[in-house]
């Protein structure tokens, strides 16, 4: 009966909105990396949906620029075999629609450095002729190792092909997407977005993190600032402490070259957690809007409290997986993984603490908490209330505190939690989830992260990317840690066995508030 009734409104809200598609204008989109594990695995199949359901314009085109020689029609095939492999929407690839897309997409053979590949990307861009109707523009995207960013920027600024244009109303628009890692430490981000700002204006920059094109991370945001029962209850007064876990079964798979560099850190809090606890702590924007979002989210930021190097341990721990069972399966520890060193101090693990110097959030711990090859894929934001002042039930075994948990993947949901009295004669306690399943109520989402993204981008709305002033915040958040875990050598690892949900040491660091991590449902 719920159900029926919500899916109902869902029909009357598509209605009202009809006409009000956000449709892509004409666009180019030039893609470095044209070949790349991103492209085939995320970017083509996200484009060929957003075509499917309608939401690219019919004047648009793909170039993929990469070094192999190869024809527009070897490009295709190859896309084509990528598409099947990594089924846009979740389906098997559409034949049909295939044929719709592939006259779209052509390939450059060129290298990085080169003027000349440039000249020939502009000289494609004039033969197209495409990207330049209303609300049209050519879209760069950068979908290559971040050590060549700086080269294909500075490329791109010298050959006129993307020109600094004054304001985000100028036609036709050029914008270039950067990819994460924005970055591997505090000053190469500066050093970037130094470069960035030479050759474009910062309204023409989308800065990438794929958690914010998920649902449920957008629906934070409708959460709590278009209800009214969960804002007042949005603070210190209220909320005891804050988990936010991002938890992985996969290990590092082919990534080891990228993974041994980075660490879960660079890899996972920098940037996804860290987005996933501005949108929490944020305050109320006046307006949904790209500037007042990401003004509110940068504040957040700057009031995470600054730690020195002899309090990390008070602040973070860390942990890599050893040897152990995920779903049945024997698999092995992280120093055991191709292209990982046999004595590798990379962590796979980390659980930090923040604190939020603020009015709203004095005194209220954020435990952030990542690894590869935990027991199941899991992300959620769970806040915990404190407890009521006094309890005038008999409960031999305690509360249980409130717990509203907005499970962010991989069945989008928010469950509350509280108690209830158990039917019988006496009043018995026992802790009850709402559970609000978005699969239940809507049917199953077929759309990525990155579809959300590459639309907006195209349409220019950039709520969803990350700013410079904000990167080098999240910089400012990590560096120190990162910096002090690399020049001291970690004790004991490995020092959890994949498939468990980490290292004990952590268990006992949340312990010192008197609480336990959550083992959220997958
Ligand atoms: C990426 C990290 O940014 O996010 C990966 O580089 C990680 O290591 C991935 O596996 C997780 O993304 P998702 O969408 O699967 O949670």
């Amino acid at each position: 009966m719920a159900r029926a009734s919500v899916l109902m409104r869902v029909e009357e809200v598509r209605e009202a909105s009809a006409g009000q598609l956000r449709k892509a204008g004409p666009c180019v989109m030039v893609i470095f990396g044209g070949s790349g594990d991103l492209t085939r695995r995320k970017l083509m199949p996200s484009l060929f949906h957003l075509m499917q359901d309608g939401l690219l314009a019919d004047d648009f085109a793909i170039i993929g620029v990469d070094r192999e020689p190869q024809s527009d029609q070897d490009y295709q095939a190859a896309i084509h075999d990528a598409m099947v492999e990594f089924k846009p929407g979740g389906h098997e690839l559409e034949e049909g629609d295939w044929e719709k897309f592939s006259p779209h997409l052509s390939h450059i053979k060129g290298e990085l450095n080169d003027p000349g590949t440039y000249k020939k990307i502009g000289d494609r861009l004039g033969e197209l002729g495409k990207g330049f109707g209303e609300n049209g523009g050519h879209l760069f995207y950068l979908a290559i190792p971040p050590s060549l960013y700086p080269v294909v920027i500075e490329q791109l600024a010298a050959s006129g092909i993307a020109p600094r244009v004054p304001d985000a109303a100028t036609k036709p628009w050029v914008r270039v997407i950067i990819e994460k890692p924005f970055g591997r430490s505090l000053q190469s981000a500066l050093d970037l977005n130094a470069c960035v700002r030479k050759a474009f204006a910062e309204h023409q920059v989308y800065r990438i993190d794929h958690y914010l094109g998920k649902e449920t991370v957008q629906n934070l945001l409708v959460l709590r600032f278009a209800n009214s029962i969960f804002e007042p209850v949005w603070n210190r007064q209220h909320i005891q402490h804050v988990q936010i876990t991002a938890a992985e079964s996969v290990g590092v798979e082919h990534r080891a070259r990228y993974y041994e560099e980075a660490g879960v850190v660079r890899d996972m809090f920098q940037n996804h957690l860290l987005q996933l606890l501005t949108l929490t702590a944020m305050e109320p924007p006046v307006t949904f809007s790209a500037d007042a979002v990401r003004d509110e989210k940068v504040k957040v930021l700057k009031a995470l409290r600054p730690t020195d190097k002899d309090e990390w341990h008070e602040f973070a721990v860390r942990g890599q997986y050893g040897p152990g069972t995920i779903d049945g399966q024997k698999v092995p520890g992280y120093r055991e993984e191709e292209g990982v060193a046999p004595n590798s101090p990379t962590p796979t693990y980390a659980a930090l603490r923040f604190m939020v110097d603020n009015w709203r959030w004095q005194g209220v711990p954020f435990y952030l908490r990542s690894a590869k090859r935990m027991p199941r894929r899991v992300t959620e934001i769970a806040i915990t209330f404190r407890e009521p002042p006094h309890l005038m039930f008999k409960s031999p075994k305690g509360l249980e505190p409130n717990v509203l948990a907005v499970r962010v993947q991989p069945k989008e949901a928010i469950a509350l939690r509280f108690e209830v009295k158990l039917p019988g004669v006496d009043v018995k306690m026992l802790p009850v989830d709402m559970d609000f399943e978005y699969a239940d109520a809507f049917g199953s989402s077929d759309h990525d992260a990155y579809e959300t993204l590459l639309l907006d981008c195209m349409l220019g709305e950039a709520t969803l990317f990350t700013r410079s002033d904000e990167v080098e915040a999240a910089w400012r958040a990590v560096d120190p840690l990162i910096d002090h875990w690399e020049h001291t050598a970690p004790a004991h690892f490995p020092n959890y066995a994949a498939g468990s949900w980490g290292p004990e040491i952590a268990d006992a660091f949340i312990g010192r508030i008197g609480v336990k991590w959550r083992q959220p449902k997958g």
